[in-house]
C-alpha cells in the first residue's frame, strides 16, 4: 500500500524513537500555566516543544460526569487555524464536564481522582507531557508515553528556508540531554525529533495528481498505549479479523498500518489494513479484568500502527493528516461501560423502522416498474417474505437522481403503490454527485444557492466525474445546504422549490458514494485542497464527509410527514456518529467464500464501533455464486443486522424464486427464518438504541472475562436474546465447531439437542449440512419468535407468539419482548410493549415451574425507550390496546427434568400439552432436550400472567 507522505513521517518519528534508547518527547507543560479554565470545570496549561520554542500549544483536560476524560491539545496563535470540528459533527451534544473530581496541581503533575469508588485516577505528568489513565493504580491508558506525540506547527517555505543553517547535520545530533539541546544548531535541533527531509511538506504526488498543501505540514502523531490490555478491537472499516493483528513490532501480521480514509475502493482485498468506505475512529482494548477505549476525533486522513510488546498490553501510534489532538480516553471497566461511554458521545444506534429489519431485495438494477412489479409477483408466488424492494441508478434518467428516467419507469407513484399495497416500501438511490446540467433543478439549485464544494481557488465549484458524467457535490458542512436538501424529499409541492412529488412517504433512501466517490479523482475521491464551508480543505473534513449526506437526507426523511415517521437510509460511507442516522453496508463485496467471511468480521467491528445496522451484500456484489454459496450467504444475511441481498449490473440474475430445489426451498426457510425472528431483532435495537450495548455481540462482549473467547469473530451472540448463531462462510461444510464459553446448557434452535458447555470452555460440534446452520439458545433464555409465514412483515402485526423457554442448569430462564408501532415516534411518549418473560422454580429442588411475563416498562421507564423517561407510562397505552388480542399461541419448554403433573394459566383450567422425554446421551450432560409444548395458553401478549407447570 502507498503511504502518504505525512505517515511516512509519523513512522519514521516512531522508528527514531525506537532506535534511540534516550528518546524523550519535546513537549512539556509549562507548570506555571496550569489553571483551572473559566468554565470551571476543565484544567488548560500551555504546552511547549523543546525543539519549537517559540511556538506555542494549548492544552484542554477535562473529565466528563461518566469518567470519559477529554484531551484536546491546538496549536496557539498559528499562522493559521488547525481544524477543530470534527467532535463538534460526530458527537451528539457538547459532554457534560464533572464538577465532581478532585483535582490537585503539583509541581510536576495535575492529577484527578475520580469514579464511585475514587478508584480512577488521570495524570498528566508536566516533564515530558504524558497523560495517564490508572485505575486501582494500574496503568490504563497512556497517552505519549512513548514519546510520539508530535503536532506539525504551521509554517511557510519562505520561513523554513530561512532557518537553515549552511552546515551538515551532526551525526550525534540524535540524542537529546539538555546540555546538548542548548549548543545545537536550529536543524539538528529538530533533525532528530522531524527528520532530515521535509518527506512531502509542500506538495505530494498520487499517480498523475499533485496535491498542492497551501498549508504545509500540519500533521498529528500521537502514540496511545494499553498497559495490561492485550486486545484491541475496532478503526473499522477494514477487512480484517475483529481482534486486531500487528502492524508494527516483531512478526508483525501486517506491514502497513490500518488506514483510516474513506474511500470507493474496487475489488478490496479480503484480508488487509486498506482503508474502506467508512471510518469510525474508536478502539477497544481489552483484558480479562478491564475494557477500556479510545475516541479520537479527528476528521483527516489517519493511519494507526498496532503492536503487542507483549501478550498483555498493547501499542498503537495514530498519524492524522490535519486536525486538532481530540482524544476521548473511555475508563471502562467493563465492555457495557465502554459502549455506555463511547455512544454517550457520539449517540446510540437509532431504533430502525420495524419493516427495516425485514429482508431487502436489491439489484443493480431492476430496470423498469414493470420488472420491479413481477419481481414482486414472483415473490408472492413463491411464498418468500420480502419487505423492501431497490431501485438502484439506472432509474435516473441520466443518473441526475430523483429524476424519473420516463422510458422504463413510467409510473413511479403508481409503481410505489403496488409495492405498498402489501404494506411493503420502496429504497430509491439517491447518490451526492450533481449532473452538471441545465435541465437538472437539483443542480441548478445548489449551484444558485451557492452550496457546493469549490475548487482549490475557493470560489468556483468544483467538477469532477461520476455515474452522472460531469458532476458538482453539494457541500454539506454548508449550513445553507441543509433546508435546500430537505425540501427535496418533500411529497407534495412547497412553494415553488422543487421537490420529489414523484415519490411518496414508503419511498425511502439509499445514499451512496458519499466518501465521496470521483471517477477522476486521486484515490477515487475529492482532491485534498478542494475547499468546504468556512475555508477547509477538504483533506480536513474527509472522514466526516458521507456522515453529513446520510445526517441531512435522514432528517430529510423524518421531516417529510406530520406526524414524522423514522427514516430508512443506507449510507457506504460512515464516521462515528452515523449510528443515529441509518444503516451501512460493506460495500462492493466479492462473491468469494473469502469474502464472505470477513463480511461477518466487519459486520462485528461495526457492531462494537457503535453502528449496530450493519450488513454485507447477500450474494456478494461481483461474480455469479453457485447456488450452495448464495444459500450459506442468505444464512449469513440472516443473521446480520441489515438483510439485502444485492448485485452487480454485470452478474446473472439471482433473486431468490430463481434457484433450482433444493436451493429454493433453503433459501425460503431462511428467509421466513429471519422473519420468525423479527420480535428478537428487534428487542435487541430497543437495547441498542438505549444502552450503547450493540445488537451483535462477540464473545470479549459477552464474556468478558472468557480468554479464549477474545479472538473469536466468526461466532457471536444476538443482543441479550440468548442466541448464539455461527454462520457457515465455507463450502462443502457438514459439521461445524461451536465454542461454548462457560458451564450452561445450550440448545441447538431446530433439533432441540442439548450441548454442554465447561467451566474452562468447550468446542462442540454441531451438525452444519447445507440446511442447517449452527444456532444454539443459551440455557436460561426465552426466545420470543412469531411464526406465521406472511408477504411482508407489517403483515406479522396481530400474529400470535410463540416463546421457547430454555431452562438453564438449575432451571430457570429469562427473555424480553419489545414491541411498539414500528415506523413512527409515538413509543417515545409511552406507545409501548415491553415484557419480562421469566421461568422460575418456585423452590429450589422443586420439579415444578412458574412462567411469567411482566410490564417491564413499568418497572423501569427510564429505560424503556431511547432519549426520554417515561414518567407517564401505562401498562394499557394505546399501542398496547391494540395488541390486545395478539396471544401467545405456544410455549415450548426445553430441559424440564421430568414430566409435568399439570399445566394451567394460574387459577384456570388444564392447559393442553405435551412431553417428549428427549434422549440424554451417556454421560446424562447431551442429548436430545426434554420438551414441553403448551399449545394455545390463550394469555395475552400485553398482560401480566403465571402459567404454573406442576410436577
Ligand atoms: C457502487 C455501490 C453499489 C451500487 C453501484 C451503482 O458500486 O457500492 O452498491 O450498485 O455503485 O450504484
Amino acid at each position: 500500500m502507498l503511504q502518504a507522505a505525512f505517515c511516512r513521517r509519523g513512522r519514521a518519528l516512531s522508528a527514531r524513537a525506537n532506535d534511540s534508547p534516550s528518546w524523550r518527547s519535546p513537549y512539556t507543560v509549562d507548570s506555571s500555566s496550569v489553571a483551572l479554565a473559566p468554565d470551571q470545570v476543565s484544567f488548560t496549561a500551555a504546552v511547549i516543544s523543546s525543539i519549537y520554542p517559540d511556538i506555542k500549544f494549548a492544552l484542554d483536560v477535562r473529565v466528563h460526569e461518566d469518567g470519559v476524560v477529554r484531551v484536546r491539545m491546538d496549536e496557539v496563535d498559528g499562522i493559521r487555524k488547525r481544524y477543530n470540528e470534527a467532535a463538534s459533527w460526530a458527537l451528539l451534544d457538547e459532554p457534560k464536564a464533572s464538577r465532581d473530581i478532585q483535582w490537585t496541581v503539583r509541581k510536576k503533575d495535575l492529577r484527578a481522582v475520580y469514579g464511585s469508588m475514587k478508584d480512577v485516577e488521570l495524570v498528566v505528568s508536566f516533564d515530558p507531557l504524558k497523560v495517564t489513565l490508572l485505575r486501582n493504580g494500574k496503568e490504563q491508558v497512556v497517552l505519549n508515553g512513548r514519546g510520539l506525540l508530535h503536532m506539525e506547527h504551521f509554517r511557510t517555505k519562505e520561513s523554513v528556508a530561512q532557518s537553515k543553517p549552511p552546515m551538515d547535520i551532526p551525526e550525534e545530533g540524535f540524542d537529546v540531554d539538555d546540555s546538548n539541546q542548548v549548543v545545537m544548531q536550529a536543524n539538528s535541533r529538530t533533525a532528530w525529533f522531524e527528520g532530515e527531509t521535509e518527506d512531502g511538506w509542500w506538495e505530494e504526488t498520487f499517480s498523475s495528481w499533485t496535491d498542492s498543501k497551501p498549508k504545509g505540514p500540519e500533521s498529528l502523531s500521537i502514540d496511545i498505549d494499553f498497559p495490561n490490555h492485550g486486545h484491541l478491537y475496532g478503526i473499522p472499516q477494514h477487512a480484517t479479523r475483529l481482534d486486531l493483528p500487528t502492524t508494527t513490532g516483531e512478526n508483525a501480521y501486517y506491514s502497513d498500518p490500518y488506514r483510516l480514509y474513506n474511500a470507493d475502493v474496487f475489488e478490496y482485498l479480503a484480508d488487509s489494513t486498506m482503508s474502506l468506505y467508512g471510518s469510525i475512529p474508536v478502539l477497544h482494548a481489552h483484558s480479562a479484568d478491564s475494557t477500556v477505549g479510545v475516541f479520537d476525533a479527528v476528521a483527516s486522513e489517519t493511519w494507526i500502527d498496532v503492536s503487542r510488546p507483549a501478550s498483555t498490553s498493547t501499542h498503537t501510534h495514530w498519524i492524522s493528516e490535519s486536525g486538532i489532538l481530540d482524544v476521548f480516553i473511555l475508563p471502562g471497566p467493563t465492555p457495557s461501560d465502554v459502549f455506555a461511554q463511547y455512544t454517550g458521545l457520539t449517540g446510540t444506534p437509532a431504533l430502525p423502522a420495524h419493516w427495516a429489519l425485514g429482508y431487502h431485495q436489491c439489484r443493480w438494477n431492476y430496470v423498469s416498474s414493470d420488472d420491479v412489479r413481477s419481481v414482486q409477483k414472483r415473490f408472492d408466488e413463491e411464498d418468500m417474505p420480502v419487505d423492501v424492494f431497490w431501485l438502484d441508478i439506472e432509474y435516473a434518467e441520466d443518473h441526475k437522481y430523483f429524476v424519473w428516467d420516463k422510458k422504463n419507469f413510467p409510473d413511479p407513484v403508481d409503481m410505489t403503490h403496488d409495492v405498498e399495497a402489501l404494506a411493503r416500501k420502496m429504497v430509491v438511490i439517491v447518490d451526492p454527485h450533481l449532473k452538471r446540467t441545465s435541465d437538472y433543478p437539483v443542480y441548478q439549485q445548489a449551484m444558485e444557492l451557492g452550496v457546493l464544494v469549490k475548487q482549490k481557488d475557493g470560489n468556483n465549484d468544483y467538477e469532477g466525474w461520476c455515474w452522472s458524467g460531469s458532476a458538482s457535490w453539494p457541500d454539506f458542512f454548508n449550513p445553507a445546504s441543509w433546508d435546500w436538501w430537505k425540501s427535496l424529499f418533500k411529497t407534495e409541492q412547497h412553494g415553488s422549490q422543487w421537490s420529489w412529488l414523484e415519490s411518496t412517504v414508503n419511498t425511502f433512501i439509499w445514499n451512496d458514494m458519499n466518501e465521496p466517490a470521483v471517477f477522476n479523482g486521486p484515490e477515487i475521491s475529492m482532491p485534498r485542497d478542494n475547499i468546504h464551508y468556512g475555508g477547509w480543505e477538504h483533506r480536513d473534513v474527509h472522514n466526516i464527509n458521507g456522515m453529513l449526506f446520510s445526517n441531512l437526507t435522514s432528517q430529510a426523511v423524518i421531516d417529510r410527514t406530520d406526524p414524522p415517521r423514522r427514516p430508512f437510509v443506507l449510507t457506504r460511507s460512515f464516521y462515528a456518529g452515523s449510528q443515529r442516522f441509518g444503516a451501512m453496508w460493506t460495500g462492493d463485496n466479492l462473491g468469494t467464500w473469502e469474502h464472505m467471511a470477513v463480511g461477518v468480521k466487519m459486520v462485528l467491528a461495526n457492531n462494537i464501533a457503535g453502528f449496530s445496522f450493519a450488513g454485507s451484500d447477500v450474494g456478494g456484489f461481483f461474480g455469479n455464486p453457485e447456488p450452495e454459496m448464495l444459500v450459506r450467504w442468505y444464512g449469513v444475511g440472516a443473521f446480520a443486522p441489515f438483510f439485502r441481498a444485492h448485485a452487480h449490473i454485470d452478474t446473472k440474475r439471482r433473486e431468490p424464486y430463481l434457484l433450482d430445489e433444493p436451493y429454493k426451498s433453503l433459501v425460503r426457510g431462511i428467509l421466513r427464518l429471519r422473519y420468525s425472528m423479527l420480535p428478537i431483532w428487534y428487542t435487541a435495537f430497543r437495547e441498542a438504541s438505549v444502552t450503547g450495548l450493540p445488537v451483535l455481540r462477540p464473545h470479549y462482549v459477552a464474556f468478558p472475562h472468557d480468554e479464549a473467547g477474545f479472538p473469536i469473530d466468526d461466532q457471536y451472540f444476538i443482543g441479550s436474546s440468548g442466541l448464539l448463531v455461527k454462520p457457515v462462510t465455507n463450502k462443502d461444510v457438514t459439521e461445524m465447531s461451536v465454542y461454548l464459553p462457560e458451564d450452561q446448557v445450550y440448545y441447538d434452535y431446530f433439533s432441540e439437542h442439548v450441548y454442554r458447555g465447561a467451566p474452562a470452555g468447550k468446542e462442540v460440534t454441531v451438525p452444519a449440512e447445507l440446511h442447517q446452520i449452527p444456532l444454539l439458545i443459551r440455557g436460561g433464555s426465552i426466545i420470543p419468535t412469531r411464526e406465521r409465514p406472511r408477504r411482508s412483515s407489517p403483515l406479522m402485526k396481530h400474529d400470535p407468539f410463540t416463546l421457547r423457554v430454555a431452562l438453564d442448569k438449575d432451571g430457570g430462564a429469562r427473555g424480553e419482548l419489545y414491541l411498539d408501532d414500528g415506523e413512527t415516534y409515538f413509543h417515545r411518549e409511552g406507545n409501548i410493549v415491553w415484557r419480562e418473560l421469566s421461568a422460575e422454580k418456585p423452590a429450589k429442588k422443586s420439579k415444578s415451574l412458574r412462567i411469567s411475563s411482566r410490564d417491564l416498562a413499568l418497572q423501569k421507564p427510564t429505560q424503556a425507550v431511547e432519549g426520554v423517561a417515561l414518567s407517564k407510562y401505562s401498562g394499557a397505552n394505546e399501542f398496547a390496546r391494540s395488541m390486545e388480542k395478539v396471544r401467545v399461541e405456544k410455549i415450548i419448554v426445553l430441559g424440564l427434568p421430568a414430566k409435568p403433573t399439570s399445566v394451567r394459566v394460574e387459577g384456570g383450567k388444564e392447559l393442553e400439552w405435551e412431553f417428549n422425554q428427549g434422549i440424554a446421551s451417556s454421560d446424562k450432560q447431551e442429548g436430545t432436550a426434554s420438551a414441553l409444548v403448551i399449545k394455545d395458553p390463550r394469555v395475552s401478549i400485553v398482560s401480566d400472567w403465571d402459567i404454573i407447570v406442576a410436577a
